[in-house]
C-alpha cells in the first residue's frame, strides 16, 4: 500500500511539535526538520527541494590544496585579515577573466561565506552617511539577509521585481531612492528563489541609479555562471557573467565558493570591491570607526571584529580552484551544469501535471533552467499547496518568506534530486493531480 497521502493529523502533530504555526512562514530549517520526522516515521524518502545545498561533490583540487596547506602548518597561524596573497591575486584574475572587470587584488577579500560578506557590508556601508541608513532589496530574495539587518538593528525597504522588469525598473527604483535614505541596494543574480536573471538593460538602469543617488550596489553572485542559457565559463572570452560593475563603480560583488565549487561546508566566499569604492573616504564612518576609509573600515573594523579573517586552509583551497579555473584547467560551468539539466526535466514534470511556473520570463526571454524554479497550482495559496505536496512526499518552501508578492508560489530547488528520483517525482505528482484535479 502506498504511503501517500500522508495523514493530515500526523503532519499537524509534527508541525505542533516543531513550533510551526503557519507553514507559509516556516524557516527552511523547520521544513527540513518536519520532513526528517515524516521520513523517519514512514520510512520513505521525500523528494526534497526545500534547501539550497549543493548536491555535487567538490572537485578534489580544493580539498587537496587544503590538506597540503594544513600539512605545511597553516592551522596554527592566524590568516591575514585581508586574505592570503595568492587568493587575492586569483580573485582579481577571476574578475578580469569571467566578469571582464578590473579590480586590484587589494579589493578582493575573502569572507566566511558570502553570508559574512553581506553582514559586514551592511555593518559598514549603511553607516557611511548619517542620512542613508537603509538597504533596498530587489526581491524576492534570500531571507537570511533581512535577518542580518534585523540583528544589526537596521531597517530595509523592498519590492518584488515581478511587475517591474525592463524599463519599469527605473521608476520603481527612483520611487525609493528619491526619499534619500537608501544606502545600499541588494539583489541576487541569478535570483534566489525565482531564477530571474537581470538583462543588460536592467543592470544598466541599476548602475545609473547607483551613480545618480550615490547608492552602493551589493550584487550577490552566489550563483555565478549558472544562467546556463549562455556559457560564462570560458576564461577571457565573451560572453561574460553580466554584472552591474559594467555600469557603475559604486559596487561590491558578493562572491561565494558554495555553489560554483560545491564548497558550502568550508564557508568561503569573497567581497570584490571596486577600486574607487575601496579608497573612498566617508567622514561619517568616523562616528563609529577608527577610519573614514571604506576599504580599511571593512578590513580593520568589520572583518576583524566579526571573525579576524577567514579560515586559513579554506583560503588555500579556494585559491587553488580559482587558479585552475583561471588557467583553463578546470571548467566550473560543466561541473555544475547538471543543475540546469535537472531543472529542465523537473520543470516539465510539474508542467505535465497541471502546475505553472510563477516567475517565467526575463523580459521577453524564457527563464533559464538552473538551481531553482517557482511553481503554483490551480488557485491554491502557497501554504496550502506546500501542505498538500508534503502529503505526497514532496517538500519545498513557500515564496512568502522571500519578499515575493506571489503568495501562491513555491520554490523548488533541484540540487538534491538526482536523475534516479525522477520516476518517484513523476508518480507522486500524478497522485497529487488525481487528488486535486486541475481546474
Ligand atoms: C542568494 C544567496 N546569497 C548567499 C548565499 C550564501 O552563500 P554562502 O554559502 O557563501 O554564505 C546563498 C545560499 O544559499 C544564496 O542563495
Amino acid at each position: 500500500m502506498s504511503t501517500f497521502p500522508i495523514k493530515q493529523e500526523i503532519i499537524d502533530q509534527f508541525k505542533e511539535d516543531l513550533g510551526i504555526k503557519n507553514i507559509a512562514y516556516a524557516t527552511i530549517r523547520q521544513i527540513v526538520n518536519l520532513v526528517n520526522k515524516l521520513e523517519q516515521k514512514y520510512q520513505v524518502q521525500f523528494i526534497r527541494t526545500e534547501m539550497g545545498v549543493p548536491g555535487l561533490p567538490a572537485n578534489r583540487i580544493g580539498p587537496n590544496a587544503e590538506i597540503k596547506a594544513l600539512n605545511e602548518g597553516v592551522a596554527s597561524a592566524y590568516p591575514p585579515i585581508e586574505g592570503i596573497a595568492t587568493l587575492k591575486t586569483e580573485l582579481a584574475r577571476f574578475a578580469s577573466l569571467f566578469l571582464n572587470i578590473d579590480i586590484t587584488p587589494e579589493g578582493c577579500i575573502p569572507t566566511v561565506g558570502s553570508m559574512q560578506g553581506a553582514f559586514v557590508m551592511f555593518l559598514v556601508a549603511n553607516r557611511r552617511d548619517a542620512n542613508k541608513t537603509k538597504t533596498l532589496f530587489i526581491d524576492p530574495g534570500f531571507p537570511v539577509q533581512k535577518r542580518q539587518l534585523a540583528v544589526l538593528g537596521m531597517t530595509y525597504e523592498s519590492f518584488d521585481l515581478y511587475n517591474y522588469r525592463g524599463e519599469k525598473l527605473k521608476d520603481k527604483l527612483e520611487e525609493f531612492l528619491q526619499k534619500g535614505d537608501i544606502s545600499t541596494i541588494l539583489y541576487s543574480n541569478p535570483n534566489n528563489p525565482s531564477w530571474v536573471c537581470f538583462t543588460e538593460k536592467e543592470l544598466k538602469i541599476i548602475g545609473d541609479m547607483a551613480n545618480k543617488y550615490d547608492v552602493i550596489i551589493l550584487e550577490d553572485l552566489a550563483y555565478f555562471g549558472m544562467d546556463f542559457r549562455e556559457n560564462f565559463g570560458k576564461p577571457g572570452l565573451p560572453p561574460y557573467q553580466p554584472t552591474v560593475a559594467h555600469y557603475t563603480t559604486n559596487y561590491v560583488l558578493l562572491f561565494s565558493g558554495s555553489k560554483i565549487f560545491s564548497y558550502a561546508g568550508q564557508r568561503i566566499g569573497a567581497l570584490l570591491i571596486s577600486d574607487a569604492l575601496f579608497h573612498k573616504r566617508y567622514p561619517d564612518l568616523t562616528r563609529l570607526f577608527n577610519t573614514d576609509r571604506f576599504g580599511l573600515t571593512i578590513l580593520q573594523e568589520g572583518l576583524y571584529t566579526a571573525s579576524a579573517g577567514t579560515s586559513h586552509s579554506a583560503q588555500f583551497g579556494f585559491a587553488a580552484m580559482l587558479k585552475a579555473v583561471n588557467s583553463g584547467e578546470m571548467d566550473f560551468v560543466s561541473e555544475i551544469k547538471t543543475y540546469g539539466d535537472r531543472a529542465k526535466v523537473m520543470k516539465q514534470l510539474f508542467l505535465n501535471n497541471g502546475f505553472h511556473i510563477v516567475y517565467n520570463k526575463d523580459e521577453d526571454r524564457e527563464l533559464a533552467d538552473g538551481f531553482y524554479f517557482t511553481i503554483a497550482y490551480n488557485n491554491m495559496k502557497g501554504d496550502e499547496l506546500l501542505n498538500n505536496l508534503i502529503k505526497y512526499g514532496i517538500s519545498a518552501i513557500t515564496l512568502d518568506t522571500t519578499g515575493s508578492t506571489r503568495t501562491e508560489g513555491l520554490r523548488i530547488c533541484v540540487s538534491q534530486t538526482g536523475e534516479d528520483r525522477f520516476d518517484d517525482l513523476k508518480e507522486r505528482l500524478q497522485l497529487f493531480k488525481k487528488a486535486y484535479p486541475t481546474i
